[in-house]
């Protein structure tokens, strides 16, 4: 049995070898996207009066911030050695020469967006949890976000 859980587990291991890098790397910059499109996308043209505010919407792009942020530290578990495509922004190779650290600075994101979450009324309230959110989700791309072009 012992033997057979061993056998498996190399097996899985191979068959994620095999899985494209070019593959991890865009699925770690899509969950980035992913964020940016509720932090941008909506929270901040709403703040700008860009688009016009709407309850529902700001209560979704939180939702889905939280959903996506839970995935960041699974997401980045294996090193792509290759950058997106044509991407504005890549990840630093510190990102896995540290990887405890660049773990660290997930639950400050998380704590950011549960102190807001059920509490943004209007566009004033947006604003002040627009600012605590996004100056979390810079503590990590000032270390491990490395601007390409
Ligand atoms: C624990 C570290 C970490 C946290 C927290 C984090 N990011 Fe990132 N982010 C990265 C890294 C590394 C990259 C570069 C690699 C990539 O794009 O996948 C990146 C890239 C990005 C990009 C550029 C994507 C592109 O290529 O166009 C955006 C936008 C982004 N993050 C938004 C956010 C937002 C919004 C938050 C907060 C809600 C956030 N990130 C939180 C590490 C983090």
């Amino acid at each position: 049995m012992k033997r057979m859980i061993v056998v498996m587990g190399t097996l899985l291991l191979g068959a994620g070898a095999v899985m494209a890098q070019q593959e991890i790397a865009v699925k770690q910059d899509n969950l980035m996207r992913s964020q940016a499109k509720s932090m941008y996308g909506v929270i901040l043209k709403m703040t700008k009066g860009e688009i016009p505010y709407d309850q529902k919407a700001v209560d979704n792009a939180i939702a889905s911030l939280e959903a996506d942020v839970g995935k960041i530290a699974k997401t980045f578990e294996v090193n792509p050695k290759q950058d997106v495509v044509d991407a504005t922004y890549g990840s630093s190779p510190k990102v896995w020469q540290n990887k405890a650290d660049f773990d660290s600075k997930i639950p400050p994101v998380q704590k950011a967006i549960a102190d807001v979450k059920g509490k943004i009324k209007d566009v004033a309230s947006l604003k002040a949890a627009y600012t605590s959110i996004n100056d979390r989700c810079s503590d990590c791309h000032e270390t491990y976000r490395l601007k390409l072009k």
